[in-house]
């Protein structure tokens, strides 16, 4: 057996280097935080840097949970569900974070942090990503998952999903200047939604092809360029067909388009090579997607 703080050590008690390795990657924004903040400062307004920091690695690992599944699947890397819970916990506590030092940022004034979450739309937003993450955090344990049941626990926790959508659109809304990160972080999880609903809608019982899952990522790729073509067009009042140009010129700049089609193509990568080392697509892989 072992304590529930114990999240280094499997459910059999052993250490396992997976949950060591994860538990590093969930601590090195605060390390980074920790480092910045000693060797050249946090900025005039440390607390909102921080605001900013935890928000994003809160989504990143939210992203980073929901690729838990395809990444199992198409990577035949069976073993790494049993981290899955231990990022979505430690988004939570990133996201946790963000709201406290929001309220810390607003001196305490509980009175002030209502009023700004329910008049500004995209603090709204945020609040109501924060409300199904805390759902989330809460239905985590064993004992829920029992009490619920799995299948109504697998229900809640598609929740995920929404989550992340609110929290892209909080990111979007909040971004002043550049929104290359935004889209980027916006393709990806495009590209995993529709990971999700082809396993749903077209092979619920199979696994995407290398072809399949070419084609999903060029498709995905090519409404990434569309999105910030469309994007940049309209707040800027520029014509669509010089910013769609000026996007697909590689020697400019590489375009978050680029990366998720880089992204992608690295997920058939692996999915061939696994192939070619003869891992079999496990009975697991057959069962119907989990969250
Ligand atoms: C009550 C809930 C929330 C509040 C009050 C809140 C508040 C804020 C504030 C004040 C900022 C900085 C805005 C600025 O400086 O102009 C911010 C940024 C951000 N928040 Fe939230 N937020 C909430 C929920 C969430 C949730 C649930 C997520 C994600 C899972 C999230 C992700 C982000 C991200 C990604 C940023 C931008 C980070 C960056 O600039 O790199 N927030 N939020």
């Amino acid at each position: 057996m072992r304590a529930s703080y114990e999240v280094w050590r499997d459910r059999k008690g052993r250490l396992s280097p997976l949950r060591i390795g994860v538990l590093a990657c969930l601590l090195f924004p605060v390390g980074l935080a920790v480092w910045t903040w000693y060797s050249e400062g946090l900025g005039a307004r440390p607390l909102n840097d921080l605001i900013h920091r935890t928000g994003y690695w809160a989504l990143i690992f939210l992203l980073v949970s929901l690729a838990v599944t395809p990444f199992r699947r198409i990577g035949r890397y069976w073993q790494i569900a049993d981290v899955r819970r231990m990022i979505g916990v430690g988004a939570f506590c990133y996201v946790a974070t963000h709201l406290t030092l929001y309220i810390a940022d607003q001196s305490f004034d509980l009175w002030k942090v209502t009023t700004e979450i329910a008049f500004r739309l995209y603090l709204t937003i945020g609040f109501v990503a924060w409300l199904g993450f805390a759902t989330l955090a809460a239905t985590s344990t064993d004992a829920m998952v029992k009490r619920l049941g799995g299948k109504t626990w697998r229900r809640v926790h598609q929740l995920s999903y929404g989550i992340a959508l609110l929290a892209l659109i909080h990111y979007f809304q909040q971004t002043k200047a550049d929104v290359s990160v935004p889209t980027l972080t916006a393709g990806l999880f495009g590209w995993l939604m529709g990971y999700r609903f082809l396993i749903w809608w077209w092979r619920r019982e199979g696994e995407l092809s290398p072809l399949e899952l070419a084609a999903l990522t060029i498709v995905v790729c090519a409404l990434t360029f569309l999105a910030e073509t469309l994007g940049i067009a309209l707040v800027f009042n520029a014509p669509p067909f010089a910013v769609l140009s000026t996007a697909l010129d590689f020697s400019a700049d590489i375009r978050p388009g680029w990366y998720v089609l880089g992204a992608g193509f690295a997920v058939v990568v692996l999915d061939l090579v696994r192939a070619w080392q003869r891992k079999p697509v496990s009975k697991v892989a057959r069962k119907p997607v989990q969250a």
